[in-house]
């Protein structure tokens, strides 16, 4: 769905249930990861890319602490007070706001409640990262109606806290980062010990195609944690024999070579996945800023690779879009993007064969699953903000269909609903 289309649907959603003034609009982006899968909570180095799919969030500023919640897509409401915040395991999506609102109100008790409405085209489950835009998009609306004025920085770190702490999750900094942060045009190299991080131009000759194995993911959290689990142990037997090992991000594969052999052989893979992939960042990114998309490429299919068979997180769809993509026209490469287990592959293609590209993977796709995947070019977008009120008004009128910043530039149609 196009922003402008999420934008009238928002408003209108909000215009029925809340009464009173108008809304104001913020949004959050879905992201791509180009490359530096599962190196976020090690320490490491990643290169995400905020894409033209978003949380939106129409909201108003109430006078006391109550926050009343609707979203366009589940079609249900929720309730909190900010001075008492509680998970909701009925309404699990409300969860999202509940945690920012709680980490929120650690910071300036003073914050005040809103009247919203969630909606959205970044699709669920896939990989893209829906739940930090909502983490996101929510904080940026709270931030900026209660002028808090906290940076994007913190209020990444803090949806990060939400997402650990209230909904549960361990994730690392990467997708809230980058729902913050992004910036038009680039992907981000992001170091995720420091935070320090710098804009990587994509060149205008290859496009971003995201293929959506339209399997919604089984099993993350459990695997996640597990992976997270299995890194640790291999700090914990490294740390012993190299002196300054923190995190996996302080292994060379040069240490690992010299003084892994002792690790339980899981171990031993996982960590050499993270610790190649760090390189296989740097790497990448010295490719890009050198014009090297070829070189680019090859690290992205060797990324998906050691995805596959030492951090053991993809699965036969995953592989086969991976497959299906490395003999399409205009492939540079491809991989699995996000925590894996299903959702989504992240390709690399030359600008001018991205129709064909799509054409081919989503037949060779639906020949052997027997589904037609969505296949999509994403455009590098801006992080989060508040969304223009002249353009507001644009929306109200959909007659008129200039396009606006961040609409997609959809190879096939959707079908989802907003989320
Ligand atoms: C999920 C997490 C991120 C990151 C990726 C894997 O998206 O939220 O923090 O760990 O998986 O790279």
């Amino acid at each position: 769905m196009e922003t402008n289309r999420l934008r009238g649907d928002v408003e209108a959603a909000f215009a029925q249930h809340f009464s009173g003034g108008p809304p104001r609009l913020f949004q959050a982006p879905g992201r791509v990861n180009l490359i530096g899968e599962h190196t976020d909570y090690n320490d490491g180095f990643v290169l995400p890319v905020a894409i033209d799919r978003q949380v939106m969030l129409a909201a108003r500023l109430r006078s006391d602490q109550e926050v009343r919640l609707w979203s366009a897509h589940f079609q249900e409401g929720s309730a909190f007070s900010l001075t008492c915040i509680e998970p909701d395991s009925r309404v699990a999506w409300s969860n999202y706001v509940r945690g920012v609102g709680s980490m929120l109100m650690k910071l300036s008790p003073e914050l005040r409640g809103m009247d919203a409405v969630v909606a959205g085209n970044v699709p669920i489950g896939s990989g893209l990262s829906s739940s930090a835009a909502l983490e996101v998009a929510t904080a940026v609306a709270f931030d900026a109606l209660s002028s808090l004025r906290v940076s994007r920085r913190d209020l990444a770190l803090l949806c990060q806290r939400a997402e650990n702490e209230f909904v549960g999750i361990k994730c690392g900094i990467m997708d809230q980062f980058i729902a913050a942060l992004g910036q038009r045009g680039s992907a981000l190299l992001i170091d995720c010990r420091s935070l320090e991080y710098e804009p990587v131009p994509l060149p205008a000759n290859v496009a971003v195609v995201v293929c959506d194995t339209m399997k919604r993911r089984g099993l993350v959290d459990s695997e996640y944690n597990a992976r997270r689990g299995e890194c640790e142990e291999g700090v914990q037997f490294l740390r012993k024999r190299l002196a300054g090992v923190r995190a996996l991000r302080d292994v060379t594969s040069g240490d690992l070579a010299s003084y892994g052999a002792g690790l339980r052989p899981v171990v031993r893979k996982r960590c050499a996945h993270v610790v190649h992939e760090n390189e296989r960042v740097l790497l990448a990114v010295a490719a890009l800023r050198a014009a090297d998309v070829a070189e680019f490429g090859q690290l992205m299919y060797r990324s998906h690779a050691s995805l596959r068979d030492d951090y053991e997180v993809s699965c036969p769809e995953l592989d086969l879009l991976v497959d299906l993509a490395s003999r399409a026209p205009g492939c540079l490469g491809a991989r699995m993007t996000g925590a894996g287990f299903g959702g989504c592959t992240v390709n690399l293609v030359r600008a001018e064969m991205a129709v064909q590209f799509a054409q081919q993977v989503a037949s060779g796709y639906h020949e052997r699953v027997g589904i037609t995947p969505e296949v999509y070019v994403c455009r590098a977008s801006e992080g989060a903000g508040e969304m223009a009120v002249a353009a507001m008004a644009q929306a109200a009128h959909p007659s008129d269909s200039r396009p606006c910043r961040g609409a997609c530039r959809s190879v096939k149609p959707r079908s989802r609903p907003p989320s």
